[in-house]
């Protein structure tokens, strides 16, 4: 087997579908696996110009790649099966591509309404924490249980332990910010978002070839805590950069890129690879500026000097990283 990951670094919303899709371009994949969240996730993708938002099923579907929802996630059915039609009418075959872990855990309606009164963390109020805390509790429900996803369900091994060699993407949702170990708990959602966590799907350590590790120029948060400065500047970005929420429509806080955090969150992925998307968002903006844990803040000078910046710094803090800088919605 060979495995490639994609993990945010951030807080979600850093871009990864585009990393995934580009990636799947390539042809090189057997399996694409989305390996921890729900439906709190939301994907907007453009597909030989159609607009899809996907927010439980694998990217791999568009490809023609086996497509898989791994044991890391819990699915919400209705949502499942209302993607599945939503592609199936947009022209995209997923029978026989689409496929759960026998493993992974379902959202029930009584997840939901209980997530729906949730204020204090600000979830997507789709039953993420519930179902993840019935299923450590071992009162939960698996896939492997639910007739309706008899069709569907998957042994992890057997699909990806076979005898002909298996390519698998492994594709994250929310981000280092937000991990249930890593995040600013309580403000953190309840899976595990870091590369660890693609392993937990079958993936022998040693299989793993390329981290892809993404973030954005700039960061952007959504919950209950308080994250951006009282500044006009984050308002522009926000706009500039569409910063309203994929799943819940919700404005996202902003702040500039925290690179203490960055680094932190890149080491311990472990990353080959770190994609900066939205520097055409900051060229709009016009202001180049970083920051520190201890909230320094550094204030380059224009767009050269803040790539350069990001460079050096890496460049001393990780052996053979590549630094990618992205700017446009469809390509790295
Ligand atoms: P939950 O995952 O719905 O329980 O939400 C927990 C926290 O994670 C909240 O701050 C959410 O806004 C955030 N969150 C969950 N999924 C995403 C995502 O896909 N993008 C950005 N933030 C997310
Ligand atoms: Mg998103």
């Amino acid at each position: 087997m060979i495995a490639d990951i994609v993990v945010g670094l951030s807080f979600g919303d850093e871009g990864k579908g585009k990393v995934t899709h580009q990636l799947l371009k390539s042809g090189k994949y057997t399996h694409c696996l989305r390996y921890n969240g729900s439906n709190n996730a939301g994907h907007t993708i453009y597909h030989k110009g159609e607009k899809f938002v996907l927010h439980s099923i694998p990217m791999g579907v568009f490809f023609g790649v086996k497509s898989i929802i791994g044991a890391g996630c819990v699915v919400n059915l209705e949502q499942f099966f209302s993607e599945i039609e939503m592609l199936e009418e947009g022209g995209i075959p997923t029978e026989g591509l689409v496929c759960i872990a026998n493993s992974a855990h379902v959202i029930t309606d009584e997840h939901l309404e209980e997530d729906g009164k949730e204020f204090s963390i600000g979830t997507t109020k789709k039953g993420n924490g519930p179902a993840y805390r019935d299923k450590y509790a071992r009162t939960g429900t698996r896939a492997e249980a639910v007739e309706a996803l008899n069709d569907y369900t998957v042994d992890l091994y057997k699909e990806l332990h076979s005898a002909s060699p298996t390519v698998v993407l492994l594709e994250g949702a929310q981000g280092f910010g937000l991990d249930i170990d890593w995040g600013d708990y309580p403000y953190v959602t309840s899976s595990h978002c870091t590369s660890a966590g693609a392993l937990l799907n079958g993936i022998p350590p040693f299989s793993v070839r390329k981290v892809y590790g993404v973030a954005k120029a700039y960061e952007t948060y959504v919950g209950a805590k308080k994250f951006e400065p009282d500044s006009p500047i984050f308002q522009k970005l926000r706009d500039v950069g569409n910063e309203y929420g994929a799943t819940t429509g919700r404005p996202r806080q902003c702040n500039w890129t925290n690179l203490s955090l960055l680094e932190k969150a890149a080491k311990i992925n472990g990353i080959t690879d770190l994609i900066i998307n939205k520097v055409d968002v900051m060229r709009e903006v016009g202001e180049w500026n970083l920051r520190f844990d201890d909230s320094m803040i550094t204030r380059l000078q224009e767009e050269e000097a803040w790539k350069n910046y990001i460079r050096y710094f890496f460049n001393k803090k990780i052996r053979n990283l590549t630094i990618y800088f992205s700017e446009t919605p469809e390509r790295i």
